[in-house]
Order: C-alpha cells, then structure tokens, then sequence
C-alpha cells in the first residue's frame, strides 16, 4: 500500500551485472516498487550480458544503460580471470557511473538514495559527492560476509583464505567456528592482492553505508545477525527472502528451459533429483562423467541443469557416452538453464543437487528441498557448511567427486533414515521461511522499518 512519505520518491539501483548478483537486487527493487517507491535501474553494459529479458520482465522500472568502463584489453584479461572482473570493475566503471549520477540527479529531485551491490565499493564516495545516501545490498548469506570481514584476522593467523590449503584441509578453524579449512572460501584467480582489495573495500564501505539490507531472515541467521550487528555499526534490515515476496517474476539472463516442467509433470512425487551449479561455476571432464555415471547408478529419476560453459574445453554434453544416454533414457532430462524456482516448487523433486550459491540455497529452504552440497568456490564453501553441519538439511559431497560417493549421497538422501530426518528439519526450516514474511514476522517488520527508513530520507 502506498504511503505519503513514499509517493513520487526514486530509489536508484547499481547490481553488479551477472546473475547470481543481479536477481536479488531487482527483487529487492520490486519489494520496495510495491511498497510505492519508483524505481530506476542503472544497468553496466557487461561484455557478454544482454538486459533484454529482464527490460521486458520489469516494464514497470526505469533502465539507465552506462558503459562499463572495460576495455578490450581489460575484457580479454577477465575473460582467463573472470574474478579480476571485480576489481577492474570498481575502478574502471567510476568516471561512466559518476557521469551518470550526475544526469540522473539533475534530471529528477526526486530520487531519494542510491542502492548498491555491497560488492561495488567505489559508488560510496560517487554517492557522496552527489549527497545521496548509499545502502547496501549483500546478496549472499550473513555466514559468508562475516567470513570475509573475518580475513585479516585469519591472515594473521597464517591462514590463507581465498587460496585454499591442502595439507590441513579437514582441520578446524578455531577462530572461526564451525568451519573446517576447506569451508573458507576459495578462488581461482592469478590476482589474490586485487581479490582481496575488492573484498576490504566491501567491508569497509558497508560499515561506512546508510544501511545494510541482507537476503536473509533472522531464525536462519540468528548467531551471524547478532555477531553482525555488534561488527557493523549501522542499520541492518533483513527481509529476505526476496523471492518469497511476490509470485515467481524472472530475472533470467539465460532463457528458461520450459520442457524441465513438462518433464516433472510425468514423475511421482518427490522422486527425482535437481542438479544445478548456477550460472558461474565450471567443472573438469572428468568430474562432469563422474556426475553423470553417479547420476545413472543411482537409480533415481534426474533433471540435470548443464549449462554451456559448465564443462572446462567442452562446449555441452557432446562428451557424454551413447552407454550413458542410453542408460538413463526416459530417467534423465538435460537442459541448458531451468526456470529454477517453478522447478524446486515442483511435487516431483524430492533433493537439489547444488553448488550452494546463495539464491539456489535459499530458494531450497523455501521450498523444503534437502540439498547434497557440493560448493566450487566463494561464499559457496561457507553455505554448504551451514547446510550440512548447522541447519543439518543436506549432506556434502566430501572425498572427491567420485560417482560411488555421489551415489551413496543420493542414496543417503532419498533413500535412508538420515535421509527422513534431513528432510524433517527442511520442512522446519522452510516453516520458519514462511513465518518470518507474515504479519508481525521479523522479515515483515524489518522492511517496515526499511521503508519508513528510506521514506525519511
Ligand atoms: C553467484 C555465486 O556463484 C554465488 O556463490 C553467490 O552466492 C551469488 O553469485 P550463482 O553461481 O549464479 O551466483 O548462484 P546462485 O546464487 O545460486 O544464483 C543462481 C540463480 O540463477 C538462482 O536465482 C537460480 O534460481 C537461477 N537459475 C539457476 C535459473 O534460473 N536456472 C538455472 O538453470 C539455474
């Protein structure tokens, strides 16, 4: 319902421009757009990105398309190092944004902040320059922002974050609990200085932001949120999650596979299992058979999500035996991208197959679905800590991707005594989803505090 406070203000928002990252912030933009706020979305244009589908999903927003600020150059470097995007990013695309806040805010008095990825640090001081106060939007967990506040400390403590340590992987973190070595996150990149430059500046710039918003609700948080609000000094607003605020709307970059509906509409209830690892993370060839062949003796019914790219040298499943194919003929579906949240709303799945990014871990919750882990890189490593050892709804692929251990973690899931309690506490855990969105829950609350927080603005 619209408020007076709200009536003809803009809201500004700047998504880092690739999928994971750019969903929850037009979620976030719809969220605050039903509450009455106009919106306008100041779109990067990305190497490889086209805007097209969501322009058409989101008619009721504003787009502002700005150049990114990469060169070719620089386009050829993040395309061997794709995580060197983020801080050539946040300095490149500074003059272009500052630029084009400077137009916006000519142009219309009424826009009242500017939202921005937590992610893209160098729009603080834009923001600034133009007086507009900045909130911030985290679009992963709680868990995993207080892991990487967490790094110099861990540097201190000879740690490595971000590099990984084989030697002592199973070891505890005991300045960090409830994580192991191999649950801090890891990434492949020639560059860990710029990485970790990127990562500071975060911090730094949320603790020094109008405001915080989280895609998270206190009951999944509790610990975190508390932690954080003790290490952040400003105001926090956790509403998530975001997509439980509104029907299904898509933010797909990729167009959705509608065949993955029609495939589950013919499978009894809870019977087959989803597997995805979202839109960034890459797998060898031989991890990739080794899924397919874990998948094929396992028994169980599958819709398998591989997307062009998944597979490192391969351009889609041209590598997967006929043996295999015939195997699982009428069992399996393979598409190149699903329409993921109709998908986990489906009777017929009964476990997610996930790399934990956080939308696809969330998402799960939501719907009930026990996940088996299997994180690549990033905050993916801490969210499947807190899947399988806090929550305890899903179990990890541990060990190595080997198709006897993926078949016993299926079997584990769909087929064992831990199997039934891991999907007893999911049932519980989705409840809690649920609640927190109701009149009077925190996440409901919360973004009546939001809104009054931005109206006064
Ligand atoms: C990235 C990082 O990898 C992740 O760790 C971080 O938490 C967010 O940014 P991504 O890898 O894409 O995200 O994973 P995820 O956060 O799960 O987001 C994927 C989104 O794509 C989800 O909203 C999911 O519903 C959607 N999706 C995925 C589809 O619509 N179709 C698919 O086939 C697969």
């Amino acid at each position: 319902m619209e408020d007076q406070g709200i009536k003809g203000k803009r809201l500004l928002f700047f998504p880092l421009p690739l999928q994971g990252h750019i969903t929850p912030i037009l979620q976030l933009a719809n969220i605050l757009h039903l509450k009455g706020f106009s919106i306008t979305i100041i779109l990067a244009d990305n190497f490889s990105t086209t805007f097209d589908n969501i322009r058409a999903n989101y008619p009721h927003f504003t787009f502002h398309t700005i150049y990114d600020g990469l060169s070719e150059d620089d386009k050829a470097k993040t395309d061997i190092d794709a995580l060197f995007l983020l801080s050539l990013f946040n300095q490149r695309c500074v003059p272009h944004f500052t630029e084009a806040l400077r137009e916006l805010v000519l142009e219309d008095s009424n826009i009242v902040c500017l939202l921005s990825d937590s992610i893209l640090h160098f729009t603080k001081a834009v923001a600034d320059r133009f007086k507009l106060p900045r909130l911030v939007l985290r679009t992963g967990g709680v868990c995993s922002l207080l892991v990487f506040a967490a790094i110099p400390l861990l540097i201190n403590k000879a740690y490595s974050p971000l590099q990984g340590m084989e030697s002592v992987q199973e070891e505890a973190v005991e300045e960090l609990p409830p994580y192991r070595v191999k649950d801090l996150p890891l990434f492949k990149t020639c560059n860990v200085d710029a990485l970790y430059q990127v990562i500071e500046g975060m911090i730094r710039e949320t603790k020094a932001s109008s405001g915080l918003i989280l895609n998270s609700f206190e009951q999944l948080e509790q610990f975190s949120m508390s932690k954080l609000r003790g290490d952040f000094p400003i105001p926090i607003f956790p509403i998530g999650p975001f997509h439980s605020h509104f029907p299904a709307s898509s933010s797909s970059l990729m167009s959705q596979d509608q065949t993955s509906i029609s495939w589950l509409d013919t499978k009894p209830p809870k019977s087959v299992i989803y597997i995805s690892f979202g839109s960034v993370a890459a797998i060898e060839v031989n991890d990739f058979l080794e899924i397919a062949w874990g998948l094929a003796n396992s028994n169980h019914p599958f819709l398998w999500v591989v997307r062009p790219g998944l597979i490192c040298g391969s351009e889609w499943i041209e590598l997967l035996p006929s043996e295999f194919l015939e195997t699982v003929d009428g069992r399996g579906h393979i598409v190149k991208w699903a329409p993921q949240q109709q998908v986990l709303a489906h009777p017929a799945v009964g476990a997610f197959w996930t790399h934990n990014g956080w939308n696809s871990t969330l998402e799960s919750i939501c719907e009930g679905v026990p996940m088996i882990c299997m994180p690549c890189f990033g905050d993916q490593m801490v969210n499947a800590r807190y899947v399988s050892h806090v929550w305890k709804v899903g179990v990890q692929l541990e060990n190595g991707l080997k198709r006897t251990n993926i078949e016993n973690a299926i079997r584990t899931l769909m087929e064992d005594e831990e199997g039934k309690q891991i999907k007893e506490r999911m049932l519980e855990l989705k409840e809690k989803a649920n609640l927190c969105l109701k009149t009077g829950g925190s996440s409901y609350e919360s973004l009546r505090s939001l809104t009054s927080y931005i109206s006064s603005f």
